[in-house]
């Protein structure tokens, strides 16, 4: 049966307003002390534990079998643990140029602060300073699943008036540095890297996507903050676009990542982390 025009505009309102009024429940918070980004309660399922219950305990045991893994060294972490509705399912990711101590002590860190910022929610999400990682959990499947939402942008005040930077070198740069990082396996979908600025100044990029997702996902994951760069970040000399499943960051005034190569992926090591030379190939 075909709707007639008007139900449907009326259907799509609602639906539309209740989009909204979910979208104010759940709150972003930036920590300026700690310079970090949180959500509790990711997707508005609106479901707390109780202290010492099941799913706490499951969350402690879960999220420090995560945190003390020494056998993973390539920054992304899966875990899942307990049963039915207790299920906990974990999420860590690393930016691609950390070492793997460093790794686990951003989580770890992580896992403290979220803890004690979102003390009793099913679901929650941290992202740590300059998101050298971050820390996802939940009481239902995230593995595999692209999340765009929610997401946050910030960029470096000063604004490239001396620097004339030009978007299109930035767009350039984060395009070509997406297609690279969407080859990557499935341990790791990371690239950086650089290219000389219409001045001396270099700009330096960052993509990264969680290595479940698949080439696809990654990509239109990465192109949701590509399209968001000039309205974030026009004419500034630095920004960034961060989501659950994928984030961006370009900077002109200094290098913002380790220019090592990255932990085992699977292209050769000379087009792999960054290039302080005006080459990203
Ligand atoms: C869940 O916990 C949060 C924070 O502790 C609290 O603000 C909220 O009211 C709780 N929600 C329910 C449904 O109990
Ligand atoms: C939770 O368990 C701990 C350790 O067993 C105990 O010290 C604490 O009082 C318990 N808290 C609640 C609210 O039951
Ligand atoms: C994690 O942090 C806790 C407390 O901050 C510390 O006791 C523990 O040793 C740390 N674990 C790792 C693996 O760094
Ligand atoms: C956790 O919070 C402390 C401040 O209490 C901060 O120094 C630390 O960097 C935070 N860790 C992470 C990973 O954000
Ligand atoms: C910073 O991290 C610490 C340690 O986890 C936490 O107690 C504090 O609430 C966080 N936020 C601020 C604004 O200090
Ligand atoms: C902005 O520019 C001023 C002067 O060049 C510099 O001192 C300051 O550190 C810059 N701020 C940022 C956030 O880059
Ligand atoms: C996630 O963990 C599951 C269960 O251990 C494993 O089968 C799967 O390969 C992992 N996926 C990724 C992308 O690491
Ligand atoms: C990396 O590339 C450069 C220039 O393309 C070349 O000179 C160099 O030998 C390469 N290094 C390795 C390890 O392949």
């Amino acid at each position: 049966m075909v709707m007639p025009i008007p139900s449907l505009l009326c259907s799509l309102q609602i639906l539309l307003i209740i989009t909204l009024i979910s979208q104010t429940i759940a709150v972003l918070v930036y920590d300026k002390i700690n310079n970090s980004h949180y959500i509790c309660d990711q997707s508005n399922n609106k479901a707390n534990y109780t202290t010492n219950s099941t799913y706490h305990k499951n969350l402690n045991t879960l999220l420090t079998t995560l945190t003390s893994n020494t056998d993973i060294n390539y920054g992304f972490y899966n875990f899942s643990f307990g049963e039915n509705n207790d299920k906990v399912y974990s999420i860590g990711l690393c930016r691609g140029d950390l070492l793997p101590s460093d790794c686990r002590t951003c989580l770890n860190g992580s896992r403290e602060n979220l803890t004690t910022v979102c003390p009793n929610q099913r679901e929650a999400i941290f992202w740590s300073e300059n998101e050298r990682c971050m820390l996802r959990y939940s009481n239902r499947l995230i593995l595999g699943v692209m999340e765009d939402a929610p997401y946050f942008f910030s960029n470096n005040l000063n604004d490239s008036s001396d620097v004339v930077l030009s978007n299109e070198v930035v767009t350039s740069l984060l395009n070509d540095l997406t297609s690279r990082a969407v080859k990557g396996d499935s341990r790791i979908k990371y690239a950086a890297g650089s290219l000389p600025g219409p001045t001396p100044e270099v700009i330096y990029g960052l993509v990264q996507c969680t290595p479940d997702l698949s080439q696809t996902e990654c990509n239109s994951c990465l192109s949701e903050n590509l399209q968001q760069i000039p309205s974030c970040c026009n004419g500034k000399i630095g920004g960034r676009v961060v989501r659950p499943s994928c984030n961006m960051r370009f900077e002109t005034s200094f290098l913002f990542y380790q220019p090592r190569a990255s932990p085992p992926r699977s292209s050769p090591a000379n087009t792999t982390g960054s290039n302080t030379k005006p080459c990203y190939c």
